[in-house]
């Protein structure tokens, strides 16, 4: 619901507001969506039963918070008085039961306000009213006064959610994590996991496995078994050995040996202790194997198969059940194991994680402390950049995206590994040296090697196909401002986009929301060439902005892309653009801060850190719930960002705080 400071009016129509965090990252599904998924594979498990059950020790709850009580009583009073009666006199004529024109309706939104299908109403609301949108021009227009309480009262209307760790969603594992876990658990190269098809950014996923899918970690667990499992006469591999023990000795009880063994694969497997319920179906599995006249270890190998393609595998769940009646509980300490390590790692809780779940003690926010730090200094924390960090910075497509191949004949596939190799090592450098997010930004180093270094103009000082950490002189470099591979990612084949560049560090570097492009706007390449035959790519963009409707977005996405015209579309520094004119990079932003060079901008940009460290929390938060933010996730935000704010915006500080936050310890009980 915050406006941000950038935007500020008087503008009309554009609607800048908070985005939420669009970083759903991993596949996930809903909890009542795994009854399908479970359903495959009881079928391929040989008809058996695949069953949760959990249970669950109630956490005590910490959070009764006098101050969010104090908020809320006023944010009550500010709704009754602000927002109530001002879309009842101005909104409801045809925003409400009987006409609802736009598909909008408050009237709900007006009983319920703290609801999260509420939220979205009132941000579009607060969008418009702000923007002098709505009510529209033939309509009666507020008082000055009336319109400003009602964007104030607006802003407190968060505090009307109601505590809540947001919708629960249960997860698969992403080709990433599952190739990983394989390796952990298995000794397996995590190539293995090569044929599962890549998730795509930015998106969430469908909620059961479909057909194919169920194939493919059916075929995958079998390459996997082929792989550790000895030729037949051949005595045993030590990843069996390490998996199944010994077999029992003539006449001992086969079926309570292959019970001992069951406990202790899922237990690994499935991150969690196993419940009995799982056990039984796993022995049955077994006991099917036996009947079928497979061998005790023949058995045990279809066992081991059911194991890998069983949902508790390839999902993140829960260890115990729910007690009855509550609707909100802590996270089992197991299950927060799995979150944290895949959040950090992208692979299964190490042994150390494991027995602090066993302990139950992980939870305690000393000890979570500890283990993100620990974990931070391991390299599998590499993970975070992967699965966060480069779909942060755009740089998911950077192998794939087409370059002019006359024009920029250097993006060859060595050259656009070291752009995200650098992006990578610059990331890590400020999450393992708990730097200021503010580093992002405005940092004095980066890293090269001689590739890179050509499109810095720094081959003669950096040589050798090795990155290292270089430091800059020029105060235009450093950051992700002007980092290569972001500014080639935000580019066109041919050419640089001053618009989308704009765009970038609005939406991913500050967290504003950039409303669409409309419909048919010509591109600049249909403009009338000889018109604009002189002119340079500032002058022909700035063209559209003669045009009062066009500049409403544009005066304000454009100026920031203009000042990182010096970098031509694969990050080389010009003084001229490609038609030969000089590079013009003053520009203002809204709210009359002037800058003329790329050093100048970033020096603007880098002043708002609570604006880039909220992004930051944002998203970072989206990514570790596997879900959009909504309702009192922005409450939680808001204390968080005061903590991170008084620690100088570290990184690791950041981490922390998520990790020990509301949403990321607790969860709803489906209903
Ligand atoms: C006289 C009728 C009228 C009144 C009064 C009115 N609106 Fe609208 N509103 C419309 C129409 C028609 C549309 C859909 C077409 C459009 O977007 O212009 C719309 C669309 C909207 C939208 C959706 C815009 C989008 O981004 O898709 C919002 C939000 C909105 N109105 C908010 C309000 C609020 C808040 C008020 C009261 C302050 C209000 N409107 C008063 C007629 C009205
Ligand atoms: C609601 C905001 C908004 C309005 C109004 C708007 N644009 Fe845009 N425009 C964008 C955004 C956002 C982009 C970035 C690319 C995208 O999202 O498609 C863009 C991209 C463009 C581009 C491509 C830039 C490039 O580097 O090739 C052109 C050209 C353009 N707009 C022209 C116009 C013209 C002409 C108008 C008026 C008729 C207009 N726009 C109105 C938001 C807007």
């Amino acid at each position: 619901m915050e406006l941000r400071s950038l935007m500020l009016p008087p503008f009309k129509k554009i609607q800048m507001i908070n985005a939420d965090a669009g970083m759903t990252c991993r596949p996930f599904m809903t909890w009542s969506g795994i009854g399908s998924g479970l359903k495959l594979i009881q079928s391929l498990a040989l008809g058996a039963a695949t069953l949760f059950v959990f249970s669950h020790a109630a956490m005590a709850e910490e959070v009764a918070d006098a101050e969010f009580a104090a908020l809320q009583a006023d944010a009550k009073e500010s709704f009754k008085k602000g927002v109530a009666p001002f879309v009842k006199e101005y909104c409801l004529e045809c925003h409400g039961n009987r006409r609802t024109k736009g598909g909008l309706n408050f009237e709900p939104a007006l009983k319920n306000p703290g609801e999260s299908s509420a939220a979205r109403k009132w941000m579009q609301a607060f969008a418009n009213v702000n923007a002098h949108d709505m009510p529209p021009d033939d309509s009666d227009q507020p008082l000055a006064e009336e319109r400003q309480q009602f964007l104030e009262s607006l802003g407190k209307i968060k505090y009307l959610s109601a505590k809540d760790p947001g919708p629960f969603v249960i997860r698969r594992l992403t080709k990433v994590e599952y190739g990983n876990t394989l390796h952990d658990l298995l000794g397996v190269d995590v190539a293995v996991a090569r044929e599962l098809p890549d998730e795509v950014a930015g998106q969430g996923y469908l909620n059961s496995l479909s057909p194919m899918q169920t194939e493919q970690y059916l075929g995958i667990a079998n390459e996997v078994l082929d792989r550790i499992w000895p030729a037949a006469g051949k005595p045993p591999t030590d990843s069996q050995n390490r998996l199944l023990g010994k077999p029992p000795a003539p006449g001992a009880d086969e079926h309570e040996s292959a019970k001992k063994v069951a406990r202790s694969l899922a237990g690994k497997a499935y991150r969690r202790p196993a419940s009995e319920a799982e056990i039984g179906t796993l022995v049955g599995v077994f006991d099917l194997g036996r009947k079928n006249k497979l061998d005790y270890a023949g058995s045990l190998r279809l066992m081991l198969k059911a194991v890998l393609v069983s949902p508790q595998f390839l999902y993140i769940t829960p260890a115990k059940d729910a007690e009855v009646g509550k609707k909100i509980v802590a996270l089992d300490d197991y299950h927060l194991a799995s979150r944290l390590s895949y959040l950090l790692w992208s692979t299964m809780p190490d042994a150390e994680l494991m027995k602090l779940a066993a302990a139950g003690t992980l939870h305690q926010p000393d000890v979570l402390k500890v283990q993100v730090k620990r974990m931070l200094l391991d390299a599998r924390s590499g993970a975070l950049f992967d699965g966060f960090g480069a779909q942060w910075l755009g740089l998911m497509d950077l192998d794939s995206k087409t370059f002019d191949p006359k024009k920029f004949p250097q993006m060859n596939p060595e050259l656009r590994r070291a752009m995200y190799e650098e992006a990578r090592l610059f990331f890590d450098s400020i999450v393992r040296g708990n730097r200021s997010v503010v580093a992002f930004v405005d940092s004095d180093y980066t890293f090269l090697n001689e590739t890179l270094a050509k499109v810095y103009g720094l081959e003669k000082e950096v040589t050798g196909a090795k990155m290292r950490k270089v430091k800059l002189t020029n105060e235009n470099r450093g950051g992700i401002l002007g980092m290569p591979g972001i500014l080639a990612t935000t580019s066109f084949p041919n050419r640089t986009s001053a618009v989308n560049r704009g765009v970038w560090v609005l939406e991913q570097v500050l967290g504003e929301h950039v409303p669409p492009a409309p419909p048919n706007v010509p591109a600049l390449e249909k403009q009338n060439q000889k018109q604009v035959a002189n002119l340079t790519l500032r002058q022909r963009t700035e063209l559209h902005r003669t045009n009062a409707v066009c500049a409403n977005c544009h005066k304000i996405l454009d100026p920031i892309g203009f000042g990182l015209e010096n970098f031509d579309a694969i990050g080389r520094w010009r003084d001229k653009d490609d038609t030969g004119g000089a590079i013009d990079a003053a520009g203002e932003l809204p709210g009359g801060k002037k800058f003329s060079s790329p050093k100048e901008l970033k020096g603007i940009i880098a002043a708002r850190k609570d604006d880039l460290a909220r992004n930051l929390t944002e998203k970072l938060m989206a990514y570790a719930l596997c879900r959009q933010l909504e309702g009192y996730d922005k409450i939680v935000v808001d204390q968080l960002m005061k903590t991170i704010a008084q620690d100088g915006y570290r990184m690791q500080t950041l981490i922390t705080e998520i990790v020990t936050s509301y949403p990321f310890l607790n969860r709803r009980v489906q209903d």
